[in-house]
């Protein structure tokens, strides 16, 4: 599957398929926020930004802050420079898997990403995207993330995927439902948290802690440690 371009055709409507199709949307983002570590004018890099809600949300709750955004779909990207026009955000287009994409970027304070790296397909990519996004945070720094997680057991996930379904079903018919399942079978990859962890640690970001957890949706944070 082409994740680029579909972000790219789903970039228009996401404002709305993003509340109506990620479970406790708005109520993990905030949650996100109020939980950045500011204590200083600091530089947040947003991994994956999409159309830039989260950066929004950041930079409306931390006026200070200055946040660069990077995302390989040009769609996006635009909505996301579009909304936060006279804030100190920069966008930037590239893929977090190459490490080209990180090059110029500077050093960050924070890192923060929001259901983004579950798209990213194979363990090896999902390896080389998290040590890329390490490279660019200070020693010491907090990731901190919002993104689905895939069941622990065979039930687990099966009664994640029944909570999917009955999600789509308040804003969708049976069928349009039965597609998003679909789709979303195909577009997301998401690990377990054991899984997450272990490819936060290759990327040397350890005391990873689960913050907050409503089914199949989390936030965790680590801190990165290159002593
Ligand atoms: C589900 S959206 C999430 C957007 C935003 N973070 C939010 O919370 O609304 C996933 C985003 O990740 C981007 N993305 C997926 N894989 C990527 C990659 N390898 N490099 C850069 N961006 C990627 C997509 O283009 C899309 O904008």
């Amino acid at each position: 599957m082409d994740i680029k371009k579909t972000f790219d055709e789903e970039a228009k409507i996401y404002e709305r398929t993003s509340r109506e199709v990620n479970i406790y949307f708005d109520e993990a983002l905030d949650f996100l926020v109020k939980n950045l570590e500011i204590n200083q004018n600091v530089k947040i890099l947003d991994v994956c930004c999409g159309t830039g809600i989260l950066t929004d949300k950041v930079l409306k709750s931390y006026p200070n802050v200055s946040v660069t955004g990077v995302d390989f779909s040009s769609g996006m990207l635009e909505v996301a420079k579009a909304r936060l026009k006279g804030y100190n955000f920069t966008g930037v287009l590239g893929d977090v898997c190459n490490e080209k994409t990180f090059e110029n970027l500077g050093q960050f304070d924070i890192i923060i990403t929001s259901f983004g790296l579950h798209n990213i397909h194979g363990y090896e990519n999902k390896q080389q995207a998290l040590k890329n996004i390490a490279s660019v945070l200070k020693n010491g720094g907090q990731y901190i993330t919002c993104d689905i997680l895939k069941g622990e057991t065979q039930e687990i996930e099966q009664s994640y995927r029944q909570f999917q379904y009955e999600w789509l079903k308040k804003s969708y018919d049976e069928k349009q439902s039965q597609e998003w399942m679909s789709l979303l079978q195909e577009e997301d990859e998401q690990e377990t948290f054991e899984n997450n962890v272990k490819l936060l640690k290759y990327a040397k970001i350890e005391n990873v802690k689960l913050l907050w957890q409503k089914q199949f949706l989390a936030i965790w944070s680590g801190v990165k440690n290159i002593n």
